[in-house]
């Protein structure tokens, strides 16, 4: 099982005083020192964190894969395919949410997923979906032609009674049982932290897990080599 970083909220942190830094880019190198396998950073349509041109410099920057999580607009698309990260993840997007809420709207948005998968592939770039774990939705995946999927582990992150939150992990476990079996590579993100990430690192088939908010949390108290050390610890454990 790999561990991704997202690094998103280090420009959260720049973009509340318009400063120059902390620079992504350098937090992107210390995290591939620390020992991650990936680094991941969401280019969003309103640019609220990353820029365009953070993600260039962390591309040229980086030697581990880099992954860039985006949506299907058209703009977004084209930047996407001159820069030619190794990863796209595509996410769904809404202006005013406070970070990603749920998997992508496979059934609705099919034409437009599927197309944005062929054109990011043509080019090379190998290409995740996010998905909340649902047979359904790995099905339309693999329609799809998507090689790898993300499963979206915020329901499971924000149950509030363990019993809730045994009953997500559960559904996430069979999902990835069920993806695993398509022949797809399957990783998993979104609210995992130093606690109830235990639970998910578990799930052995998952390859992949991509962690963002709690780490660059820790890294304020403890830097962040120290932080993606702990959390590599863990995933091991
Ligand atoms: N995976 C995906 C697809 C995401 O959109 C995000 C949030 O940007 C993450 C993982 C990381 O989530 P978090 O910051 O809550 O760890």
């Amino acid at each position: 099982m790999t561990l991704g970083v997202n690094i998103d909220h280090v420009t959260t942190l720049r973009e509340a005083r318009k400063t120059l830094y902390p620079d992504p880019a350098v937090a992107a190198l210390l995290v591939e020192y620390a020992g991650a396998d990936s680094i991941v950073a969401h280019l969003r349509e309103d640019r609220r964190h990353i820029k365009d041109k953070d993600v260039v410099l962390i591309k040229e920057s980086i030697k581990i894969p880099f992954n860039l999580e985006m949506s299907v607009n058209k703009n977004i698309v084209a930047f996407a395919r001159a820069l030619k990260p190794e990863k796209a993840t595509l996410v769904p997007e809404r202006r005013k949410e406070l970070t990603t809420e749920g998997g992508l709207n496979l059934k609705d948005d099919f034409k437009r997923i599927e197309k944005t998968v062929g054109t990011l592939k043509q080019v090379g770039i190998e290409v995740s979906l996010f998905i909340d774990p649902f047979k359904q939705d790995i099905d339309r995946a693999v329609t799809m032609g998507a090689s790898v999927i993300e499963f979206n582990t915020g329901r499971y992150s924000e149950a509030k009674r363990a019993s809730q939150q045994k009953k997500e992990a559960y559904r996430i476990r069979e999902a990835v049982t069920y993806a695993g079996g398509k022949g797809l590579f399957v990783a998993a993100g979104h609210g995992l932290d130093y606690e109830n990430v235990k639970e998910i690192a578990k799930i052995k088939k998952i390859k992949e897990l991509n962690i963002g908010h709690s780490i660059i949390s820790r890294a304020v108290f403890v830097g962040l080599v120290t932080a993606v050390e702990e959390m590599i610890d863990l995933i091991k454990q």
